[in-house]
């Protein structure tokens, strides 16, 4: 039996949504989502009210996903123009530097509105259109939000790489949409170290596929000397600046698109993952308001990088179409020591904070005394993303960072959702340490078996969502048909999230983790085949094979088995030069953690990779290896498994 958190009464008196709301509207939210949804899309601002509100189907023959087809708005519009009457001074982006000498920035609606106007206009003048693709690739900095919302305002689809990839994975993300536009930064800085963003872009820039973008706009962040190729390269503040702060919006249909996000998946390169506009931006607003109880006065923070599709939805679209105070953080939780968090709590008054369990467990190896030694008073809601969170990390993260007073919201969701799918709403539904709780409105999870059998009661089995909300995603960008096979083909009529998931006694979902080739590091995805690609590209390397392994900090880690060219010597010069290799192939996120030496790699006869048992050596779980006489050569098992790292 699990421990069971009930709702608090005193939270439950204020909060929007108390328990026999939930009931009532979830059940009406199934029963009816035409009128449900038609209702929640009032939240919105619309240059033309939408008269249609959903016209899906999942089935492979007849496949389509729109909301609010004939509607038109503009997401700037929404997240900053509607806000002006009312809240024009209201801090919109609240920005803490990486260094706490720094002087933190408080950015108003008004003037939040003014700068993504300049930028809008800047945009135009230098020749980007609606429906063209920008890349921006930033730290987290004000401009970043400003970057996004811009290209919202005029109709181009962003694309953000996060500022942790390297050259080669920028320059796929730049030649896959095309885009036109780079939008950087001299510089980023993290925990004291600078990061080269703009000379990232110019060696992206080197590589095949990138001769779309005509112009790179370039943010002075640390005024760090970074060559300027012109008539290619412009300074940020010399092009926007002089520029009108009024910027006539784009009326976007509702599934016009507004961003591409790149992603992992099991095979291949990344996928960009295709927001539109209407249903996304709906969804993220109303799933951001009800999971966090926001009111009028919070101080917001959510600890993403606006790089993963949490910062899109959960620090950007969704707080600043509420016309909350979202704040930006460009530092690390470790920097200057492990108290930054809370004293950044301490310091803005925050009172909803939303991080990654792998933070929490991070902190929560320094012990006690560094979350002590502040107040936090300030907090009243607590939130988990990314990953699962194990009970002993929930309840550390509910004694000792919320002083057992804030609820905790243990949100799952994916890039490819757009916004949350299963989350506790804190005013409503009792909570248990590890579990995401129960469905948000609209939203009709399920467990299959292997062959599709959908199962009852209290079991476990694979995540699906048997029918559409706004917020899902419409396409892969370019590949429609990647789209409709990566998600829908493995159960006919239902999306599958690629999870494995457990639902309890009282229909409580467990999230289980990944049961695909995906690996979960940190809370950021990586594909085990973009890491064997990257490990094969070296000239050394003749076979890689990726798995991930249950990591103490980061929730799964990253083990490499390496096969070298015949003739090769294994050498530990060599294992470090192929974990560098990877670093500078994709980034360091994904970095092996153990790389093995494997003269042969566990096959099938038909040569198919036995990564089953790789993963059961990378565990430490020889006794469960299961069968292995199917192997083409079963010796080779043994042999990885007396050489295992660390045996
Ligand atoms: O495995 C689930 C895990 O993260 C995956 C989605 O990753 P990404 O698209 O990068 O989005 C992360 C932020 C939404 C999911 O398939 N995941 C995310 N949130 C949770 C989670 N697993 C368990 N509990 C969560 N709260």
């Amino acid at each position: 039996m699990s421990d069971i958190y009930p709702v608090d009464p005193d939270f439950a008196a204020h909060a929007r949504i108390d328990r026999a709301a939930y009931a009532r509207d979830y059940q009406a939210s199934v029963r009816d989502p035409d009128a449900f949804w038609a209702q929640a899309a009032q939240r919105l601002d619309w240059f033309r009210a939408p008269t249609r509100v959903r016209d899906v189907s999942f089935a492979l023959e007849d496949f389509r996903i729109r909301w609010f087809d004939d509607g038109e708005l503009n997401a700037s519009v929404n997240c900053l123009d509607r806000q002006l009457a009312t809240r024009g001074d209201k801090t919109a982006l609240l920005w803490e530097a990486d260094d706490p000498g720094t002087a933190p920035k408080h950015v108003s609606y008004r003037e939040l509105h003014a700068r993504v106007c300049r930028l809008g206009n800047a945009l135009r003048a230098l020749g980007v259109e609606k429906g063209d693709r920008v890349t921006i690739y930033l730290p987290m900095i004000v401009e970043a939000a400003v970057a996004m919302l811009a290209c919202a305002r005029i109709g181009a689809v962003h694309s953000v790489v996060f500022g942790g990839f390297a050259p080669n994975s920028i320059a796929d993300r730049v030649s896959d949409c095309a885009s036109k536009l780079i939008i950087t930064a001299d510089e980023g800085l993290r925990g004291g170290r600078k990061v080269p963003l703009k000379a990232n872009v110019d060696a992206a820039l080197k590589l095949p596929g990138t001769d779309t973008v005509e112009t790179v706009l370039v943010v002075r962040h640390t005024d760090a000397t970074v060559d300027m190729q012109m008539p290619r390269d412009r300074w940020y503040d010399a092009v926007v600046d002089p520029q009108p702060a009024e910027c006539e919006p784009e009326r976007m249909n509702a599934e016009d698109p507004l961003f591409i996000l790149y992603t992992s998946g099991s095979t291949g390169k990344p996928k960009g993952v295709l927001h539109t506009t209407g249903g996304y931006l709906l969804y993220a607003s109303y799933t951001h308001e009800a999971v966090f109880d926001l009111r009028e006065d919070d101080v917001y923070w959510c600890t993403a990088d606006v790089g993963w599709v949490t910062g899109h939805s959960y620090i950007v679209y969704g707080p600043l179409a509420n016309g909350a105070t979202s704040l930006m953080f460009e530092g690390v939780p470790n920097y200057p020591d492990f108290s930054r968090f809370w004293q950044v709590i301490d310091r803005h008054k925050v009172t909803i904070f939303y991080t990654a369990p792998t933070a929490i467990r991070a902190l929560m190896r320094e012990g006690e005394g560094p979350v002590k030694a502040t107040s936090r008073a300030s907090l009243r809601l607590l939130g988990s993303v990314g990953e699962p969170i194990n009970p002993e990390a929930w309840r550390w993260y509910y004694e000792v960072v919320g002083d057992s007073r804030c609820p905790i919201v243990d949100t799952w969701w994916q890039t490819e959702t757009g916004g949350i799918l299963i989350s506790p709403l804190p005013g409503a539904i009792d909570l248990k340490p590890g579990s995401a709780t129960l469905p948000f409105y609209g939203v009709q999870p399920a467990l299959v078996d292997a062959n599709g059998q959908l199962l009852e009661g209290a079991t476990e089995g694979n995540l699906v969502i048997t029918d559409s909300w706004p917020g899902q995603m419409r396409t892969v960008y370019g590949d429609h048909q990647r789209f409709i096979d990566t998600y829908f083909k493995a159960y006919p009529g239902m999306y599958f999230t690629g999870d494995g998931c457990r639902r309890d006694e009282d229909g409580y979902y467990w999230i289980t983790g990944r049961v695909d080739d995906v690996i979960n590091v940190s809370g950021h995805r990586i594909g085990t085949a973009e890491v064997e690609s990257a490990l094969v590209s070296h000239p050394k390397v003749a076979e890689a094979a990726v798995v991930g392994f249950p990591h103490d900090i980061k929730g799964q880690g990253i083990y490499a088995y390496v096969t070298l060219v015949a003739g090769e010597a294994e050498s530990d010069a060599l294992l470090k030069e192929l974990v560098a290799h990877v670093r500078k192939e994709i980034g360091p996120i994904a970095s092996p953690d153990f790389l093995q030496w494997a003269p042969g790699l566990p096959k099938t006869r038909s040569g198919k990779i036995m990564r089953r048992i790789l993963r059961k050596i990378a565990e430490n779980a020889p006794d469960q290896l299961g069968d292995t006489s199917t192997l083409a050569d079963p010796s080779v098992v043994d042999s990885l498994v007396k050489h295992r790292h660390g045996a």
